[in-house]
């Protein structure tokens, strides 16, 4: 078997984030090294707690290290932040949200987050290494951009970055942007404009990387912790979506699978389709397009290309991959 590719998770564990979790840690082809945790979905002592828990359920003695508890300055001024989205709704009588404050699926973490901040340790952790480590960043960038200004000798420590974020024709917490660049547009600018070799998966990607009834039954019929846990985590997402938003490139009675597929891109890069090299910035300007990744696809442009996008991806491809994976769980 080739090299594994030694991998950092960067993640707001909420639902997607724990599915992708769960095929990182099973994939036999990634050497999780550790995982830092950010505000996002959910306040960082939740997101934390999350992936403690999904840690524990697959037994992995994987470091977790607690990260930035705001994005670096977008929730300072009241009347930015507006997002039209809503975060939860009240359909016959059930709050129906995208991330719940816990991963109810599972019992309360034993373990605790290691001492040094996720910020910290990224730092520590890149310098020290051969250059041989793959970044995969599925939240709010804050983490990375913290440490990227704190210690800018990382970025060329940093072999990839792969993210999950933004969007080109797709956006999902506002009319304009995807939710984990806006949440922190401060954060993705500086990270896009970092000179890392980053591909970036956006919604335009993600939200074709669906799973729905047919998904959930293959995982509920495996009879395991991981089946049953990520059959509720997606039940769960996909009343979410129908009830908040219905998506106009996937069927009804789906999830899009976001952080799942940016980790299966490290795995098998012929899921992603419609790659391209390209200028991407993200607008801070906190108006109407604010956290809006802005995609220059001129043919000629002053500003050099800094990102590889996707653009598309082969579905069949990424599920396949990812219920294999979690069906090799005991
Ligand atoms: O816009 C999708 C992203 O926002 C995913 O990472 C999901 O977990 C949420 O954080
Ligand atoms: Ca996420």
């Amino acid at each position: 078997m080739s090299e594994k590719t030694k991998v950092i998770l960067d993640v707001d564990t909420g639902s997607d984030d724990a599915i992708a979790m769960m095929l990182a840690l099973l994939c036999p082809r990634l050497e999780v090294l550790g995982i830092t945790t950010v505000n996002g979905n959910l306040p960082v002592s939740n997101t934390t707690e999350n992936t403690l828990r999904v840690v524990e359920l697959l037994n992995a003695q994987i470091p977790v290290y607690l990260g930035c508890a705001a994005p670096l300055v977008s929730e300072l001024l009241p009347q930015r932040h507006l997002r039209s989205a809503p975060l939860s709704v009240v359909t016959n009588g059930k709050t129906v949200c995208y991330h719940r404050e816990y991963l109810t699926e599972l019992p309360a973490a034993t373990t605790k987050p290691q001492p040094r901040s996720a910020v910290c340790y990224l730092i520590d952790t890149l310098l020290a290494s051969q250059g041989d480590i793959t970044i995969v960043a599925v939240a709010p960038l804050t983490n990375l951009a913290v440490a990227m200004r704190a210690d800018p000798r990382i970025v060329k420590k940093i072999k990839r970055l792969v993210i999950m974020g933004g969007g080109h024709l797709q956006s999902n917490v506002t009319s304009a942007a995807e939710f984990n660049f806006w949440k922190d547009p401060e954060a993705a600018q500086i990270v896009l404009q970092s000179g890392c070799d980053i591909l970036l998966v956006p919604l335009d990607a993600t939200h074709r990387a669906y799973a729905g009834a047919a998904e959930s039954r293959f995982l509920r019929q495996l009879h395991t912790p991981v089946g049953d846990v990520a059959a509720s985590l997606l039940d769960f997402s996909i009343e979410a979506y129908n009830a908040m938003e219905p998506l106009d490139c996937a069927p009804a009675n789906t999830a899009p699978l976001h952080d799942a597929l940016a980790v299966c891109a490290v795995i098998e890069p012929q899921v992603l389709g419609n790659v391209q090299f390209r200028r991407v910035d993200v607008d801070f300007s906190g108006g109407v397009c604010d956290g809006m990744a802005v995609i220059d696809r001129r043919m000629c442009t002053d500003k050099p290309a800094n990102v590889h996008i996707a653009l598309d991806c082969d579905r069949e491809r990424f599920i396949r991959l990812l219920l294999d994976t979690l069906a090799s769980a005991k």
